[in-house]
């Protein structure tokens, strides 16, 4: 094998269109476009994410080569998701993948986007790397899994969702509190300053290690309705205590499983992976855990929490390193389990 190897990875699942590019499984760039549409809309628009996509995609491959330093004609193998997500914004990437894999006669590789969060933990840069076996908590805007990892690429799903996914939670409260999209971000950031104990919501009962959100939500619903008909001004007057609440309930359930899990596993390497592993009151009671129950807790770094094309490369380069290319007729899977 020809060092240094340099993947290009290209990700379009949803609403972001980023590529990076990773020399040996060190970063040299990582570039995400956000697209601002669909902030109005109050939710991602499919039709109007496969559009931006094909706009922004061409220049965004062109910065992170830039960034990187490179020219094409170094790159070892490009790497692009290839599921799940919305099919229209997939199939951008990936037509786009396939053409510049095939110009530039090189491996192409598809990778897994659920796989592709927790495998960012596997970039190198300077933190520990999760030993196998580890426990991953992936948390975000379409899932919520408690995954086992017993290698790179065999994992095993312990609990999920049964309804929303934590980052639909935030976000779906954040509109009710009448909060632009996405709202998680804006709840962790009023949460700062607010009483988490100010109102109590009660939790969810869930079977076995898996989570439920819409109960949650319909709750809060409600509790703000009967609170407005007392006060119109309700939500104003107390919404930093509201947002802290909302975050405290949320990473009450999350933290509740992830004991149980370790408890049933008797493994304590915990990783968080996904949008919402960026929450700030998350990532605090994971470094908690440290000390209080013995874990050891891997945390990303923020930039590889959300969607970006880090921990798609990241991912190619490990299935590069085990010559585990795509056919260049592979289609793409708008549903795809971390297991497939
Ligand atoms: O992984 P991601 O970028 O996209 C998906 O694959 O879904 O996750 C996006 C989700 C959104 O729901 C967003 O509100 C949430 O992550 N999120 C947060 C925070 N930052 C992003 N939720 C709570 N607190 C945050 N700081
Ligand atoms: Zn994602």
């Amino acid at each position: 094998m020809k060092h240094p190897i340099y993947i290009l990875g290209i990700e379009s699942s949803c609403d972001d269109t980023s590529a990076a590019v990773i020399c040996d499984g060190k970063v040299l760039s990582n570039v995400i476009a956000n697209q601002e549409v669909h902030a109005q809309y109050g939710g991602v628009v499919p039709e109007l994410a496969s559009r931006a996509h094909q706009q922004n995609i061409v220049p965004v491959v062109q910065q992170a080569l830039n960034q990187a330093n490179i020219s094409k004609n170094q790159l070892s193998a490009v790497a692009f998701t290839n599921g799940p997500g919305l099919m229209g914004s997939l199939l951008v990437g990936t037509s786009f993948a396939k053409s510049l894999a095939l110009g530039l006669d090189i491996p192409l590789i598809d990778v897994n986007h659920m796989q592709a969060h927790i495998l960012a933990h596997f970039i190198e840069n300077g933190s520990p790397k999760p030993p196998f076996p580890f426990i991953c908590l992936t948390i975000s805007g379409g899932h919520t899994q408690i995954v086992k990892i017993t290698d790179e690429f065999s994992m095993e799903i312990l609990g999920e969702t049964i309804d929303d996914a934590v980052g639909e939670a935030f976000d779906k409260s954040a509109k009710i509190l009448g909060l632009p999209y996405p709202g998680g971000p804006l709840i962790d950031k009023y949460a700062q300053l607010g009483n988490p104990k100010a109102f109590p919501f009660s939790k969810p009962q869930v079977a076995n290690l898996n989570f439920s959100f819409s109960g949650l939500k319909t709750a809060i619903l409600y509790f703000l309705q009967k609170e407005q008909q007392k006060n119109p001004l309700f939500i104003k007057e107390n919404l930093n205590d509201i947002c802290a609440s909302i975050q405290y309930t949320i990473v009450e359930i999350l933290m509740d499983k992830l004991k149980k899990a370790v408890k049933e596993t008797g493994i304590k390497h915990i990783a968080i992976a996904g949008g919402v592993s960026a929450n700030s009151e998350i990532r605090k009671r994971l470094q908690n855990a440290e000390k209080q129950l013995c874990w050891k807790t891997y945390i990303p770094k923020f930039e590889y929490t959300t969607d970006n094309a880090a921990m798609i490369a990241i991912t190619g380069y490990l299935k590069y390193l085990r010559k585990d290319y795509a056919d260049i007729s592979t289609a793409v899977k708008a549903r795809l389990k971390v297991t497939e």
